[in-house]
């Protein structure tokens, strides 16, 4: 694969989307979703590969993997975005930029929900925008990439 590809990473019970407390995750289920990222991803001109588990292990193994393809991570760590250590040391292990993202603003939420073990690890958030903030995320990894590229080419 290019250097233009992205992992997308969703958490545990992200497969439940459309279901599950609807009024926090909204009413789009995870394929609705996926097929958002996809939409935006064509928009961009890059590749995106969609994992969803709901085990931390397969989560931390997909990013592992990521190191030989992509050029970056979005994810949302879902509840392991509050304990996981493992994921924290992933995400650095791997050195790929990564963006985290929750569907809800988890600092207008329980108290628990206000920590977030991977954000050290990121290079930025987005929380509060639904299905949109993969969307986002995958914009801001993207460009940022295409302000780094400009960057080291020489102006004269
Ligand atoms: C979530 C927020 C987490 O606190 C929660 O455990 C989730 C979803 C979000 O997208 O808002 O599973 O990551």
């Amino acid at each position: 694969m290019s250097s233009q590809h992205y992992l997308v990473l969703h958490g545990p019970n992200l497969n439940l989307l459309g279901e599950r407390v609807v009024n926090v995750y909204g009413h789009a289920s995870l394929a609705q979703v996926n097929s958002l990222i996809q939409k935006t991803a064509i928009e961009l001109g890059v590749g995106v590969q969609i994992v969803q588990s709901n085990h931390e292990g397969a989560l931390i193994d997909a990013i592992h993997d990521a190191r030989s393809w992509a050029a970056g991570i979005v994810i949302n760590p879902g509840a392991y975005t509050h304990t996981s250590v493992a994921l924290r040391d992933a995400l650095i292990a791997v050195q790929l930029p990564a963006v985290e993202v929750h569907l809800s603003n988890i600092y207008n939420r329980e108290q628990f929900r206000q920590v977030s073990m991977v954000a050290a690890a990121c290079v930025g958030q987005i929380a509060g925008f639904g299905a949109n903030g993969y969307c986002l995320a995958l914009r801001a990894l993207v460009h940022n990439k295409k302000a780094a590229t400009q960057k080291d080419v020489p102006t004269s």
